[in-house]
């Protein structure tokens, strides 16, 4: 499949827009300093915080997930039977006490942050993976 070229520049702060790429769905999340404050604190409720499993570029071995922090881009594909996940930018709480957003799998009822990061006791085995991209310039990212 060809890459993907997408204009993040118009997303507005806690916005997540679709796109496809290679017949997947691909999200791109704009993430407010708040979400990444809570980010920072939910370590020792998930399965794998640090990602050490590799579903992701190098360039997002970190912490966030990402290469710019504002921005969380992942394929949209639940890591246990391929589901969709639901974004709950508000009502996330009631999947996770005190963690305002995040996704959740309507299928089995996997939950993951805003770096998805999948929480612990949940069926999928995996962080959502990060998709191959790389910036253009600050508002414009090549998926693949
Ligand atoms: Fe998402 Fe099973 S496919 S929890």
């Amino acid at each position: 499949g060809a890459p993907v070229e997408v204009n993040i520049s118009k997303i507005e702060p806690g916005q997540l827009i679709r796109v496809a790429w290679r017949g997947k769905p691909v999200w791109v999340v704009r993430r407010t300093k708040e979400i990444l404050t809570n980010l920072a604190t939910l370590d020792s409720q998930l399965r794998d915080p640090a990602s050490a499993e590799e579903q992701q570029p190098s360039y997002a071995q970190n912490a966030v997930r990402s290469i710019n922090p504002e921005y969380f881009i992942a394929v949209g594909l639940c890591t246990h039977l391929g589901c969709s996940p639901t974004y709950l930018p508000d009502t996330f709480s009631e999947q996770v006490e005190g963690v305002p957003s995040g996704f959740y799998c309507p299928c089995h009822g996997s939950k993951f942050d805003l770096a998805g990061r999948v929480f612990q006791g949940v069926p999928a085995p995996l962080n959502l993976v990060v998709p191959p991209h790389q910036y253009i310039d600050e508002g414009l990212v090549i998926i693949g």
